[in-house]
């Protein structure tokens, strides 16, 4: 199903609930009664085309069909990664590490039977924190410094050093998947740990492990097919006019 501007906002939500999250980093909160995505935008003061740009590419997947770059902000672009990456922060990664402890407490298996799945989820939250701290200190602010030259047509030297040595492009291709080690996770949980009389909490840690792989594909694909591809054009504009 496509998302457009018509839609009650309550009717996207039932449509998938996964897009909660993605709606609140936009700017809108529960309780929106009857107001169609239009109406709410409006309210919000929330450009409408990006909103549905990145709901519909969230659940369509195929940002081509969804996402016309001219029409997008590089400022837009960056704001949404950056509440998204906070959110992984505050909300799903602490969601997920409290599901993993409350697994270790209370499953019948023996504790060190998830020394396994802990000290995994460790290893893999510091390369996921560097990851993320990597964009913030680098990657973003250069995305904005190119997008602000290309604005006013004026490139420094500085900036001309960064496009010859480090383009955009060197940031694609090092782009590591910070998805993949997420599904070897999953797979201790599915296959590997013993079974237990109850699985509940197992459950609840890979329910959180979805929802957090989910997420942060869509987040991946907005950085690899949106703002990569944009900040490309610019730096090759910003070379030619040199
Ligand atoms: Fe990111
Ligand atoms: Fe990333």
């Amino acid at each position: 199903m496509f998302i457009t501007r018509n839609m009650k906002m309550a009717d996207a939500i039932h449509h998938n609930h996964l897009l909660l999250p993605v709606i609140n980093r936009l700017g809108i909160q529960l309780g929106f009664g009857d107001l169609s995505i239009e109406q709410l935008c409006d309210e919000k003061g929330i450009d409408i085309d990006f909103f549905l740009m990145i709901v519909n590419a969230f659940l369509d997947h195929d940002i081509n069909k969804t996402m016309k770059l001219d029409n997008v902000s590089v400022e837009q672009v960056v704001v949404y990664l950056k509440a998204t990456h906070q959110y992984y922060l505050e909300r799903m990664i602490p969601e997920v590490e409290n599901r993993i402890n409350a697994l270790i407490q209370h499953s019948d298996i023996d504790q060190k039977q998830f020394l396994l799945v802990k000290n995994f989820f460790e290893e893999y939250k510091h390369e996921f924190y560097a990851h993320l701290k990597h964009e913030e200190q680098s990657i973003y602010p250069y995305v904005l410094e190119v997008n602000q030259a290309n604005k006013i047509g004026k490139l420094e030297e500085d900036l001309l050093q960064k496009i010859q040595n480090e383009p955009i492009d060197s940031y694609a291709e090092e782009h590591t998947d910070i998805e993949s080690k997420l599904f070897d996770l999953k797979n201790i949980l599915i296959k590997y740990l013993p079974e237990s009389k109850d699985s509940y909490l197992r459950n609840q840690v890979l329910n959180a492990l979805f929802k957090l792989e989910n997420d942060l594909n869509d987040h991946s694909r907005i950085e690899n097919m949106v703002l990569v591809p944009m900040i490309s054009v610019m730096e090759n504009e910003l070379l030619k006019s040199c």
